[in-house]
């Protein structure tokens, strides 16, 4: 067993890091263990993890959580009874947490590591991929892998070639880099087991049964649910509603009837995220019955509140999303632990029934709660959960990239405004506010290559989702160039497809925002890139791959084509600082989708057309 102070870890890992030790403010008499811990409150972010195995790791990422996660970490440390909590499924075999004095805070806290043994890898066996084990015992890569994902990876593939293996928190990670060998983690599937962790870090994260057949909870088929009822004709429906939940999320604001001649100002991010929440929450679990024929304006504005709260609840359990997925137990997060359970209770089956125009997802999800599952009531609503996070998460940054790029370049604006002036003119739309919504359906908008080209240059530049797949088996990974590599079960296989977005051998300037990058000479969607002159199968990837491939795509692209078209038809835009520039992506989502902006931007809109 080998057994270290929490200090010097930390302080090896800080100065590995190279961040700055803010030990002016300590008190004096606290001891090096104590320092490194403020270290870790003041810069670093910490994590609890409760592995499969009940393993507990104490996992420090570097500038990587937001404020109020590490501010939660910070506190679950001292609070003696979430330690004695993780103490109870501690196991040996891994790592333990010293209970802390809860009078004095953190003081004395002091971690045993014990390394992995079943399958400890340090040692590279022949024929496997090259290992990094990291400095830190246990935590191998992690700090700097949640430093920067990208440019941990970017430089290993450069030291170690197309596949290495890292690793992170006690496990054992084979990150794959080389596009023309993606097929064979993609197409592999009968080595892989991606179901697994897709469920557990479901149920870690919403607080339902598991959905794993397997598992005894339910015999639902999700694969299938999603499939039916997210593509075909139930996509047509919800392409429908979703127009109509637009307009009335952009149009029918208060302060917006009064003073249509004005222009407003807003966040822009805070804009995207209003509309495109309250729009695709109505578009998922209905309206109240009645409600859309309603004319009675305080009962409208009332319904928008009661959206608006749970704008507000999604807002403050999202931002604890990564430190859920991570392992750190919901109850450490007490606002966003309420949030959750808020929004769960508004999805309980009794209220969705209270609503019209439910979605085909929705509605075959209750049923199918209803008649296969054992799950109680709040089990089924925090499924429902699972769903309205997996529908807004991703979708609502990127409508901000989209946006964000869009207006900020002459060219992609002038392009999209004749665009959509074309497709509504072939449609008979006449915009004006006394008019009925403007309504296009599928076909028009699978039409408008423009727009499709801008919102997928905007995810490529701002998408950094991890694809992971567990071996089910020891087997042997084939690569493009005929190089093998023993995998051995349980161990993961990822793919990171951020590195081949970003990769100028693929994406001319691969930075640069070019509005007609996936579009042909001849105006059609352009399919075809290569990589050192090789045509590549897979050259664009946020919506992951193979059997794990978001099911919602295709609403996901044509509901952000609805929200442009619908502001280009209907608004003046500007920055309000038009030299403003791009908002870095903030990190702590890496690996998890669109990365969100670090910071929001002003703009300003009105009406293009006076009531
Ligand atoms: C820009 C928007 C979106 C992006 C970038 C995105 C991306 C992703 C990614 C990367 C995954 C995981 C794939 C994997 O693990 O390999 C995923 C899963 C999923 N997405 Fe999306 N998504 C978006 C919008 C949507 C929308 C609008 C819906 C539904 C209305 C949706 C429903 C789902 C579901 C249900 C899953 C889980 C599938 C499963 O586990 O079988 N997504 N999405």
């Amino acid at each position: 067993m080998e057994v270290q102070e929490a200090g010097d870890i930390l302080e090896e890992s800080v100065a590995d890091l190279e961040l700055p030790m803010e030990t002016n403010n300590l008190p004096e008499e606290m001891s090096l263990a104590e320092e490194a811990m403020e270290v870790v409150i003041n810069n670093v972010n910490c994590v609890f993890n409760m592995g499969t195995s009940g393993d507990i790791m104490l996992l420090f990422m570097a500038h990587s959580w937001h404020k109020e996660t590490c501010l939660a970490s910070a506190q679950a440390l001292q609070d003696s009874e979430v330690i004695s909590k993780l103490l109870l499924v501690k196991t040996a075999e891994f790592a333990c947490v010293d209970r802390p004095h809860v009078e004095r805070g953190i003081s004395e806290s002091r971690i045993l590591y014990t390394e992995r043994r079943n399958t400890e890898i340090s040692e590279r066996r022949l024929g496997e991929p090259p290992v990094e084990n990291g400095l830190i015992p246990y935590l191998g890569c992690a700090l700097q892998f949640g430093a920067n994902p990208l440019e941990f990876l970017r430089a290993r593939q450069k030291k170690y070639g197309h596949i290495f293996t890292c690793k992170i928190a006690g496990k054992y990670v084979h990150f794959l880099t080389d596009p023309f060998s993606y097929h064979s983690v993609i197409r592999q599937g009968k080595h892989f087991d991606w179901k697994k962790f897709h469920f557990s870090t479901s149920v870690k994260a919403f607080g339902h049964g598991s959905m794993d057949p397997n598992d005894g909870n339910t015999t639902e088929n999700l694969h299938e649910t999603f499939v039916k009822t997210l593509q075909g004709d139930s996509l047509s429906n919800l392409i429908e509603a979703m127009m109509e939940n637009l307009q009335h999320a952009m149009l029918q604001s208060n302060a917006l009837k009064v003073n249509s001649q004005d222009w407003f100002t807003d966040g822009l991010y805070a804009f995207c995220y209003r509309v495109m929440f309250e729009a695709g929450y109505l578009t998922l679990f209905g309206k109240e019955l009645n409600s859309p024929k309603e004319k009675n304006f305080a009962r409208q504005e009332a319904q928008r509140a009661l959206i608006l709260n749970a704008l507000e609840n999604f807002k403050e359990f999202d931002k604890i999303f990564p430190a859920l997925v991570a392992g750190l137990p919901i109850h450490v997060f007490k606002n966003a632990y309420s949030a959750r359970e808020n929004l769960a209770k508004g999805l309980l089956h009794e209220n969705l029934r209270k609503r019209d125009n439910v979605s085909d997802l929705i509605s075959l999800r209750m049923f199918l709660n209803d008649t296969l599952s054992t799950f109680d009531d709040m089990g089924k609503a925090k499924t429902h959960l699972a769903l309205l996070w997996a529908s807004q998460a991703n979708t609502l940054p990127a409508t901000f990239w989209s946006l964000f790029y869009l207006i900020r370049s002459p060219e992609a604006m002038k392009a999209a405004t004749e665009e959509v002036h074309n497709v509504l003119e072939k449609a008979c739309h006449k915009i004006s506010l006394n008019s009925t919504f403007i309504s296009l359906n599928r076909e028009q908008l699978d039409n408008m290559p423009i727009l499709g080209s801008i919102i997928k240059e905007a995810m490529r530049l701002s998408s950094a989702s991890l694809n992971i797949r567990v071996a089910r088996e020891d087997f042997t990974l084939h690569l493009d160039n005929n190089d093998a590599y023993n995998i051995r079960k349980d161990d993961i296989v990822a793919l990171y497809p951020q590195l081949m977005h970003l990769d100028p051998e693929i994406y001319n300037d691969p930075f640069m925002f070019k509005y007609d990058r996936y579009l042909n000479s001849n105006g059609t969607e352009k399919t075809t890139f290569y990589c050192n002159g090789r045509k590549l199968k897979y050259y664009y990837m946020p919506f992951g791959s193979g059997i794990t491939k978001c099911p919602g795509r295709l609403f996901a692209v044509h509901e952000i084509k609805q929200f442009l078209t619908l502001l280009l038809s209907y608004f003046e835009m500007e920055l309000v600082d038009k030299n403003v520039s791009c908002p870095s992506l903030d990190q702590s989502r890496a690996g998890l989708g669109i990365l969100q902006p670090a910071n929001d931007i002003e703009f300003k809109y009105k009406f293009k057309f006076v009531i």
